[in-house]
């Protein structure tokens, strides 16, 4: 992995690192909150796999014994006065608040898991993590209608968002506080304008007394808070957290919880459907429980049953419109958290306008997920922008991208992974000389060297040809002239030392001529036929092989009594998008095939794969761009398609139902991509590779 993009985000969270776990900023928020640190295991994962499952491990710590997990565990290193309300103010009796927040643990510990295929952490997080999820089923959803509902805007993760507007002038109107609102720490650091605003926590903190009256009982909360609504983002996060926690349930071997979990999803994602959907604004809403009414406010939260596939493929293309539009939800810096439209909206207070980066990562998944790369592809950079030139704010202004709130603020470093990091280096090396045991070890490289179907092919004059004339002519004279050369003054045994040195002594001359022309697609053919040449010249025993991805590289038998494989174009192989997407689909096939052979297959690492995989063909067709695919090159790319297509469908036919809304959108995504091969496969003018569709 590239160290420069790890970097900066690993300096940011290690400074906000305490000996258990990441605050979301020293400045601010000086203790654990629940969600951010399911945010921070997500990066983590990415970046620094070994140390993702303590932030999830330790946020468990303080769970209580009836399975909640509270919204805020408060360290005791930090004074009282520091953060208020404190523990004291809270009054639970222990060191945490007494309500939750949007609930991705198992979302989270399911991406821990992905990247470290660590049994044992799932073992262990799985019973607390069940234990959570039942607590909020037996007090949130009374009617079992599917939906949860929550107590206090704290718990929506988004506090002062122009949705809570509606409970809190319902609230004060009847409220004579008894005791006086504690003096607020929050506007200390960062301007008040920035901030919610005094009546808010009025509001935030009455509840607070209200719900200490119920002893912090799960069901009186739910039953007796004077708020108690259906949140979009809430219902969403737990939906998505239900079907990770069934596909965790499956792998550790409990079929019977796998499926309770399963049927929660499809039952939170059906309501999420069919209350909070408004058809006339093509939008979701939160849906006030205590009134039965929705509050019709468009806020990012919104667009979040994107995130648990929940939405139908006709409701997600009204919400891209949305999106899209430069007078609702299209800013410069990203998808403001509140509709521009919105009479609410406010560019630098908090949740109601700035955009928020976890806001941001959780669209792109859910537009991915949609087979919409190239709004999530716009919305990444666009993030990526914002936080490369400001640093890691707390949020951003919708316009001029200017970083607000806290400084220093752990999940905002989710902009480094919203989209998968660069593929693994070895294929961007320039010039490839292994042995093949190495490439044994190596699945890419394997895929790409050693796959059965590589057979010994001699290069078409075709092919070459495609290559302009005057350079082919150039590079083979001086081939000759250069090998007898070097033959004459090295002499000696092949070795391999020697074969490295020709190797990339040969890959220096043809680069030279390569500067002649910039459009030069199949340098590889020509780089074999040199390379067959010079190297038979110095005495090697060479043969051109030839995969099924366009490829060509050269064998070298017996040296050391070992064979050896010299790729003179692997750089450029792998940057060449039309030779690249096949390998990359060839590569999941097989792993794939594999998982599909064992005996307990692990479908949440084959997600991540399929996804990668995904990004990464993706970045390569955009790549593509004025490229053309010839009609080898078209009809390879056909050929391995296929045999993915083929592969998935068998894949779709075995997996766990919870992945199968997932794979069924890969599916999808993969028709959209072969169709226009195919109808224009016959077609002499028809060069271009159709980008997929928008949507799938
Ligand atoms: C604020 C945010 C909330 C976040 C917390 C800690 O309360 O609204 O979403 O979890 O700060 O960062």
């Amino acid at each position: 992995m590239p160290s420069s993009r790890t970097e900066r985000p690993l300096r940011e969270l290690s400074a906000n690192e305490t000996p258990r776990y990441i605050v979301p900023s020293h400045v601010q928020y000086p203790h654990q909150w629940l969600w951010d640190s399911c945010f921070h295991a997500i990066v983590l994962a990415h970046l620094r796999p070994a140390s993702a499952a303590r932030e999830i491990e330790s946020l468990l710590e303080g769970q209580w014994d009836d399975g909640r997990v509270p919204h805020l565990c408060f360290s005791p290193a930090i004074p009282p006065g520091k953060y208020r309300p404190n523990a004291e103010d809270w009054n639970t009796g222990r060191a945490s608040s007494g309500i939750i927040q949007p609930p991705i643990i198992a979302t989270a510990a399911k991406a821990v898991f992905q990247r470290t295929g660590d049994d044992d952490f799932l073992r262990r997080v799985y019973p607390k993590i069940a234990a959570f999820h039942r607590w909020i089923k037996d007090t949130r959803d009374p009617h079992e209608t599917g939906l949860v509902g929550i107590v206090h805007p704290w718990e929506s993760g988004m506090d002062n968002s122009p949705v809570w507007d509606g409970p809190r002038a319902d609230f004060l109107r009847g409220y004579a506080s008894r005791s006086s609102v504690p003096p607020r720490a929050d506007t200390r650091a960062v301007p008040s304008s920035q901030r919610p605003t005094d009546e808010d926590y009025r509001f935030y903190w009455g509840l607070v007394e209200a719900l200490q009256r119920e002893d912090w009982d799960g069901r009186r909360m739910a039953e007796r808070s004077p708020m108690f609504v259906a949140d979009v983002l809430f219902n969403s996060l737990w939906a998505k957290a239900n079907e990770d926690l069934s596909q965790i349930a499956w792998r550790l071997g409990r079929k019977g919880d796998s499926s309770d979990y399963r049927f929660s999803t499809t039952k939170t994602r059906r309501a999420i459907r069919e209350i909070l959907w408004s058809p006339g604004d093509g939008f979701f809403y939160p849906f006030d429980l205590r009134k039965g009414e929705p509050i019709r406010v468009k806020t990012a939260g919104g667009f979040m049953p994107l995130f648990a596939q929940a939405a139908t493929t006709s409701m997600a293309a009204e919400l891209i419109e949305h999106l899209s539009d430069r007078r609702e939800f299209y800013s410069a810096a990203g998808v403001p958290s509140v509709s521009l439209a919105e009479e609410s909206f406010e560019p630098e207070r908090y949740w109601r306008g700035p955009v928020w980066v976890n806001i941001q990562w959780l669209l792109v998944q859910g537009l991915v997920r949609y087979g919409c790369f190239e709004l999530a592809h716009s919305l990444g950079e666009r993030i990526r922008r914002v936080v490369a030139d400001q640093g890691y704010w707390e949020y951003y202004d919708p316009f001029s991208g200017k970083g607000l709130g806290a400084p220093h603020f752990s999940w905002s470093t989710l902009a480094d992974v919203i989209e998968p990091l660069d593929p693994p280096p070895e294929l961007r090396a320039n010039v490839q000389v292994l042995p093949s045991e190495t490439a044994e070890r190596d699945e890419e490289l394997a895929t790409l060297y050693l796959h059965p179907e590589a057979i010994e092919r001699p290069i078409e004059p075709e092919q070459v040809l495609s290559t302009p004339r005057y350079i082919t002519r150039r590079v083979l004279d001086q081939v000759h002239h250069e090998a007898r050369q070097a033959g004459l003054e090295r002499g000696g045994e092949p070795s391999p030392e020697r074969l490295r040195h020709a190797a990339s002594a040969l890959k220096g001359l043809i680069q030279s001529q390569r500067g002649l022309s910039k459009e030069y697609p199949r340098i590889s053919d020509l780089a074999c036929v040199a390379g067959e040449l010079y190297l038979k010249d110095l005495g090697f025993d060479v043969r051109t092989v030839s995969n099924k991805y366009l490829h060509h590289y050269l064998v070298v038998e017996g040296i050391d009594g070992r064979r050896w494989i010299v790729d003179l174009t692997g750089s450029q192989f792998a940057s060449y998008p039309a030779a690249r997407v096949p390998l990359l689909f060839e590569r999941l096939t097989l792993r794939v095939e594999r998982e599909i052979g064992l005996e307990s297959p692990s479908w949440m690492r084959l997600e991540d794969q399929l996804l990668l995989t995904q990004y990464a063909v993706e970045g390569c067709l955009r790549r593509l761009g004025a490229d053309r695919l010839d009609r080898v090159e078209r009809q390879t790319l056909l050929i391995v398609l296929r045999r993915h297509e083929g592969c998935i469908d068998r894949l779709i036919r075995l997996a766990l139902p919870s992945s199968s809304p997932y794979l069924k959108s890969y599916q999808q995504w993969l028709s959209a991509i072969i169709a226009p091969l195919t109808t224009r496969a016959n077609d002499p003018m028809g060069r271009r590779v159709k980008r997929a569709p928008r949507m799938a």
